[in-house]
């Protein structure tokens, strides 16, 4: 085990008015564990969370991400009212469609500061907290997007690429503080994700890309029929960290997440082995 059992665990969890975000509040507050829930508006999320879920053990959040000094706060107030902190899941994040040359630089930036500045700014101010008790896990929600990219995507995949990436080293280096660090990376989930109000699109498009139109309309019109089940992922979450205590450096969610990965770890291999016998051709001459 990561960290006890025998105790109500403390969960802080980024993005939880909607989706996974919320179904995952909803499973912990239900296992009696407490929860720091932050969220852009704590009315949304308890009117999402109703009377159907006792939600005494609930720390409602309000925080803007990109805010280093707000999540400092919102930490604090976190580890002041529960007395510490176990598991920390950066779920927070939207989905962003349009081609590459049309992707301003504000779009740009925005996503970054949520799927990046923002994940790296509840890392700094958790971090201290698991390392100086010794045990704690990290659940950092990417995506099967964070290990293939597809057109259209690539603002989407450039975060959570990054978050990939910073998830990998930060396991490495938190290891021997007994932290441990889990990717997530679902596939196609039925959430607000491809609704209107999430999907991002950009402000300004050209004709030359009407793949991406025609794959942004596909999209909206999946909303209601994606394959992945939020509260069987939520569980899935819950499950590897907390009862199985060793969750994996990778979680893949979705039978369709799975296809898409394996075809790109196919892909890679066949990349790998081609340049075999020319990588060792820019080396120095080894004495
Ligand atoms: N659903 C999928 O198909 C799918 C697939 C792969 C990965 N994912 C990832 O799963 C995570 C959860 O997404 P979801 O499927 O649950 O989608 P969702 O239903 O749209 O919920 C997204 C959550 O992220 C937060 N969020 C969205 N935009 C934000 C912004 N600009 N700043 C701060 N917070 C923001 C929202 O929190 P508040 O509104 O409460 O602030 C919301 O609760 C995301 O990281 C997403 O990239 C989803």
């Amino acid at each position: 085990m990561s960290f006890p059992t025998t105790r109500p665990a403390t969960w802080f969890v980024t993005g939880t008015s909607r989706g996974l975000g919320l179904e995952l509040v909803r499973i912990l507050l239900e296992r009696g564990d407490d929860v720091a829930a932050t969220t852009r508006s704590t009315e949304r999320l308890l009117a999402a969370l109703g009377d159907r879920v006792d939600t005494s053990r609930l720390l409602p959040l309000a925080v803007d991400l990109r805010d280093a000094e707000a999540v400092t706060r919102a930490v604090q107030r976190t580890t002041e009212r529960f007395g510490g902190l176990d598991v920390v899941v950066n779920n927070a994040g939207y989905g962003f469609l349009a081609a590459v040359e049309e992707t301003g630089d504000r779009e740009v930036r925005d996503m970054l500061d949520v799927q990046v500045v923002g994940v790296w700014n509840v890392l700094r101010a958790t971090l201290p907290v698991l390392r100086g008790r010794g045990s704690g896990h990290v659940v950092n929600v990417s995506s099967v997007l964070g290990l293939t990219a597809v057109p259209g995507w690539a603002l989407y995949c450039a975060g959570k690429f990054a978050l990939e990436g910073l998830s990998e080293a930060l396991a490495a280096e938190v290891a021997d503080f007994g932290v441990r660090v889990t990717v997530v990376e679902p596939g196609y989930f039925r959430t607000d994700f491809l609704t209107a109000d999430s999907l991002a699109l950009p402000a300004d498009t050209t004709d030359a890309y009407p793949a991406v139109r025609a794959m942004t309309a596909d999209h909206l019109a999946l909303q209601g029929s994606q394959l992945g089940d939020p509260v069987k992922g939520a569980r899935a979450i819950v499950e590897r960290v907390v009862h199985g205590g060793d969750g994996p450096l990778r979680l893949l969610l979705g039978s369709d997440a799975h296809a898409y990965a394996t075809a790109k770890v196919d892909a890679l291999r066949a990349n790998l082995d081609a340049a075999a016998p020319t990588a060792g051709a820019t080396d120095f001459p080894t004495s």
